[in-house]
């Protein structure tokens, strides 16, 4: 109903402005590169009435990592009641079943529009069928799912498997083709988009590379401690054969740094295990610059200004594009600087 009377007093207001002879300009797109850092170089257009834009946000875990909270953080500063909008932030503690009854439960409330950062990839066609026949937009964010293209508005995320590949890269420009790579896999939560695309990055070039040998492979569940238990297991079982860690974040890379230190093992620089990690969060750019990480690649978690811009382009009936990777870099121990760290914006 307060889709329809808002789309009744859009029609109105055009009506009047064609009447007038004024030519109703769409609202000029603010082009916003994910990655800035306040809300306040983002150029929205406040709701044309005094009605806010109600925005559901179903979150996997808002304080599960350093970068979940940025995450998070960005959507809280972009989409607030300042800019025009009326955020409801729906917390699922990386539980997948219950972010999907999180949407069911946007619908029910007839919000405007609902963004999703995917606990998991599966189990979304009932849900986002219903959010469609409901005239609700859903915008992913974050994480891809496996559900039909027509049951989402548009993604703006990572490209995972391609940021698994600048650090398998990495470990190639690390060890000759004669050396042993013994390496162990901390990985994401499992059925992530995230993890789905580091892990297979890792496999295949595992499978690539004669010399390489995938000791253990685990999930981290994204925690630091679980990383450190489980790293600490892996040191009693495969001891200093281990020579690169592959942890598909900065807090779980942080946990098996910790353990392996513990074991008085040597970590990072020219000579230690080598520690890849993902994420590049500023306090874990810092261990870089430090030489405790050697390869850190970027997942940007700033993505609140583009889903702004894909929410007023829709306001203002655009089509926002489909697919929006964002682009990121990676960060290396023996090139970046305390200036990049000290940059980064989260
Ligand atoms: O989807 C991005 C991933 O989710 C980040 O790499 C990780 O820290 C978070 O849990």
């Amino acid at each position: 109903m307060k889709k329809l009377l808002r789309l009744i007093s859009f029609v109105c207001i055009f009506a009047l402005l064609v009447m007038a002879g004024a030519c109703a300009e769409k609202p000029s797109e603010t082009t916003v590169p994910v990655g800035t850092t306040t809300s306040k170089s983002v150029e929205t257009t406040p709701n044309a009435g005094d009605e806010l834009i109600v925005v559901g946000f179903a979150q996997c875990k808002a304080d599960e990592s350093d970068w979940r909270m940025a995450n998070t953080k960005s959507m809280q500063e972009t989409l607030s009641e300042a800019n025009g909008y009326k955020l409801i932030l729906a917390d699922s503690n990386n539980d997948a079943a219950k972010q999907v009854a999180d949407v069911q439960g946007f619908i029910d409330q007839e919000v405007d529009y609902i963004v999703i950062a995917a606990v998991n990839m599966d189990g979304w066609d009932t849900v986002l069928t219903n959010a469609k026949n409901a005239g609700i937009p859903v915008i992913l964010m974050d994480r891809t799912i496996n559900a039909s293209a027509d049951l989402y508005t548009c993604w703006v995320g990572s490209d995972f498997k391609a940021e698994g590949v600048k650090a398998t890269d990495w470990i190639s420009t690390r060890f000759t083709a004669d050396q042993e790579v013994n390496i162990v896999n901390l990985q994401g939560q499992l059925g992530a988009s995230a993890q789905i695309g580091r892990t297979e990055a890792l496999e295949d070039a595992v499978a690539a590379n004669s010399n390489w040998t995938l000791l253990a492979q685990q999930t981290g569940e994204w925690s630091t401690d679980t990383a450190k238990e489980i790293m600490a297991s892996w040191i009693q079982r495969h001891g200093d054969k281990i020579n690169v860690v592959y942890a598909e974040n900065d807090n779980m890379a942080d946990g098996a740094i910790q353990a392996l230190e513990e074991a008085g093992m040597k970590v990072g620089g020219d000579d230690g295990v080598a520690i890849i990690s993902f994420d590049a969060n500023r306090a874990y750019l810092q261990m870089t610059l430090e030489g405790k990480i050697n390869c850190n690649v970027e997942c940007n978690p700033l993505h609140g200004p583009k889903v702004a811009q894909i929410i007023q382009t829709i306001e203002g009936g655009g089509s926002p594009a489909k697919v929006e990777v964002v682009e990121e870099a990676a960060f290396y121990y023996d090139t970046i600087t305390q200036e990049i760290v000290d940059a980064r914006a989260y």
